[in-house]
């Protein structure tokens, strides 16, 4: 895949330079809060050398949280944006994960080959058919013991934020954006066997786990 593709990678590469300082506005405190509960989620995956994949990982915040938890699993962070990469791997001072180019909806590994895939607060900008694709994707490389987790706002409540949400998801296409975050589990149960919801404490973000066998 060429670095710059479409417009939507060029949009995402552009919001790389600001990502981190957005989310920190955005999220407050709330962040690392958020961050952890994904990790702590996936501590029921045990074995040293676990193999965790984080799809559409951004600046890395996730992947990099998962690899100081986990010293000695292989941890590789997937992305579409050079951009959004070359953040996360400033941030990678002990080379630890592998950063990968490449687009959520046709990932570049074997069937079962992961202990954990995560994907964080990405899946409801995706478009339609990509997301649908995208999770397809993450069931095929999760191993059958394996467990898929993804992380995605709750809906905002305020009504600027509603609003302001629903502005950026147009502009980005996604104009499904706020169906699929109100959802809840169905797209989830069209495709895995057992899945189960919880809430991070602040209340803003929720973790869906899904398990394919
Ligand atoms: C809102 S950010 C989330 C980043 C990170 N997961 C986090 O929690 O901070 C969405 C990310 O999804 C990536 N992305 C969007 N569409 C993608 C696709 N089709 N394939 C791979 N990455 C994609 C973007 O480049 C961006 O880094």
């Amino acid at each position: 895949m060429s670095e710059i593709r479409t417009g939507r990678q060029r949009y995402y590469t552009i919001f790389s330079h600001f990502y981190d300082f957005f989310i920190k506005i955005h999220s407050g405190s709330h962040g690392a809060e958020t961050r952890q509960f994904l990790v702590d989620a996936a501590q029921t995956v045990r074995g040293r050398h676990i193999r965790i994949l984080d799809i559409c990982c951004g600046t890395g915040s996730v992947i990099l949280a998962f690899a100081k938890k986990y010293p000695e699993a292989l941890v590789t962070g997937y992305d579409f944006s050079g951009g959004m990469l070359r953040k996360a791997k400033q941030k990678d001072g002990e080379n630890r994960v592998a950063f990968v180019l490449g687009d959520a909806a046709r990932l570049s590994y074997a069937d079962d080959c992961f202990d954990i895939v995560c994907c964080s607060h990405a899946l409801y900008e995706l478009k339609g058919q990509v997301r649908i694709q995208a999770l397809a994707e993450m069931k095929r490389v999760v191993k059958p013991d394996g467990l898929v987790f993804i992380m995605e706002h709750e809906v905002p409540r305020h009504p600027l934020i509603k609003i302001l949400f629903h502005i950026r998801m147009l502009m980005m296409g996604s104009s499904d954006a706020r169906e699929f975050v109100e959802q809840d589990l169905q797209p989830y149960e069209k495709l895995f066997t057992k899945v189960a919801l919880s809430h991070t404490p602040s209340g803003k973000s929720k973790l869906i786990t899904c398990q394919k066998s």
